[in-house]
């Protein structure tokens, strides 16, 4: 009776599906299995999950969206091979950053997507001190730092090489490591900070001169001028940012260091600065188990 209600239910859940979603009828007693979603891994089990990568498509050239709407860029082509490697099935899911990270009241907390398991990591964050609270981060593969940037000609006079930074207003996007912490252990003394919304929000805010900096890990801000003194905020370098307790790095590690063991991750580094013609900021030597690396 059970059997012949579920039959029922499924055959209803089918009829007012549209053709080829596949999830209509997990539970329908009858399905067959599908062969072509199975994956095996490297000790011959079977991997049923698709693993979600979620971008915000916004970000040239490690994830966006080109011309034509086709999702692109270094971060792709990357997860492809890691998963490639780990025989795992991958799949890149746009959603706004604030389902990864964002902030309030100083704080970086993980965003609802990640923690309601909409997807299963964020690629390109930075992992970072205070972080670690709220996230869980595989290896990182790219390396990243800290700039500030002003209004074109720098009219507050802002000079980073001093400590005190209370004369200036600062602001940096919701979420981003590059905040009041991480300038409190750079040693600096800062007072008013506002949290941007977004890149155009922070754009606004300074040149309509409501904020004086803005802390960040850009190099390049159409219309605004980056200074070039560089700083840390990160504890490695930029990462795949995972949910506490997530299983992702158990895989992508060791899958992640066979790339670079091979060369394969330093060719496509240097093959993508060529096809997305731009920058990327590959690692010297990203795994700490780098055959070069001293033995300490
Ligand atoms: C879209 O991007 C993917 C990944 O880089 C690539 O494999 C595919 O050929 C692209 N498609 C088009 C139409 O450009
Ligand atoms: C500056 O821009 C911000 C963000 O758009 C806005 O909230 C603020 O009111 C603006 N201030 C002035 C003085 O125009
Ligand atoms: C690559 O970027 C440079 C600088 O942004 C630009 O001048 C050049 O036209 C670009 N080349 C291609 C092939 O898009």
């Amino acid at each position: 009776m059970a059997l012949l209600f579920t039959g029922v239910l499924c055959f209803a859940i089918i009829a007012i599906s549209l053709p080829g979603s596949s999830w209509a009828c997990q539970r329908c007693p009858s399905r067959k299995p599908d062969l072509d979603n199975e994956v095996h891994n490297q000790d011959g089990e079977h991997d049923h999950k698709t693993w979600l990568f979620s971008v915000n498509g916004r970000k040239r050239p490690y994830s966006f969206l080109d011309d034509y709407g086709n999702l692109t860029g270094f971060d792709v082509d990357l997860i492809d091979e890691v998963c490639q490697i780990a025989k795992k099935r991958c799949k890149m899911v746009l959603s706004e950053f604030t389902e990864c990270s964002f902030t309030s009241r100083d704080i970086n907390y993980a965003g609802r997507g990640l923690m309601a398991e909409w997807f299963d990591g964020c690629p390109g964050y930075v992992n970072s001190i205070d972080r670690e609270g709220a996230f869980d981060f595989t290896d990182p593969y790219l390396d990243t730092y800290a700039s500030f940037t002003v209004a074109p000609g720098n009219p507050s006079l802002f000079d980073p090489h001093t400590s005190d930074y209370s004369e200036f207003t600062f602001t940096h996007l919701t979420g981003a490591v590059t905040n009041s912490k991480c300038l409190a252990r750079l040693g600096k003394k800062v007072s008013g900070i506002i949290i941007a919304a977004n890149l155009p929000e922070a754009k606004t805010l300074l040149l309509n001169r409501t904020a004086d900096v803005l802390f960040s890990p850009r190099s390049k801000i159409t219309g605004l001028e980056v200074l070039p003194e560089r700083e840390h905020c990160d504890a490695g370098g930029t990462a795949v940012m995972l949910k506490k307790g997530s299983h992702l790095a158990q895989w992508w590690n060791p899958a992640f260091e066979s790339l670079v063991r091979s060369g394969q991750y330093q060719k496509l580094c240097e093959d993508s600065q060529v096809k997305y013609n731009r920058t990327i900021r590959c690692m010297a030597s990203p795994t700490h188990s780098s055959p070069e690396s001293p033995e300490v």
